[in-house]
């Protein structure tokens, strides 16, 4: 799989699948790399979903506080900045803009969060 993903809008899934709590990862069509999108406190978020630790899945991982924690060795990401709380992650995860557009969940891939 490439690291590099193209930018533009993907469909991720319908807004009735991505309830309050929830998180939707997607690895389809239009992304380089899999997005995790988190519904946080009537917010969605939209971040690369693999750690820069060591690769692991951050949608496998618990939020808390408007981050994630990844669940291997703990570093929690802010999921407003991508930003790591500490190490062993170093590097931030990319956040990406999304919206809600025809009942769909919209991830503008390469679009940083405003
Ligand atoms: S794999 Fe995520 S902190 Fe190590």
């Amino acid at each position: 799989m490439s690291e590099t993903s193209p930018s533009g809008p993907v469909a991720v899934c319908p807004v009735e699948a991505l309830p309050e709590g929830e998180v939707v990862r997607y690895d389809g069509p239009g992304v380089g790399a899999p997005i995790s999108v988190f519904h946080v406190d009537g917010e969605l978020y939209a971040i690369d979903d693999t750690c820069t630790h060591a690769r692991e899945s951050l949608a496998d991982g618990w939020v808390e506080d408007c981050a994630v924690e990844c669940p291997r060795h703990a570093s929690a990401f802010d999921l407003r900045t991508g930003e790591p709380s500490g190490p062993p992650a170093v590097r931030p995860v990319r956040t990406h803009r999304v919206e809600v557009a025809d009942g769909q969940v919209v991830v503008h891939v390469g679009t940083p969060r405003g």
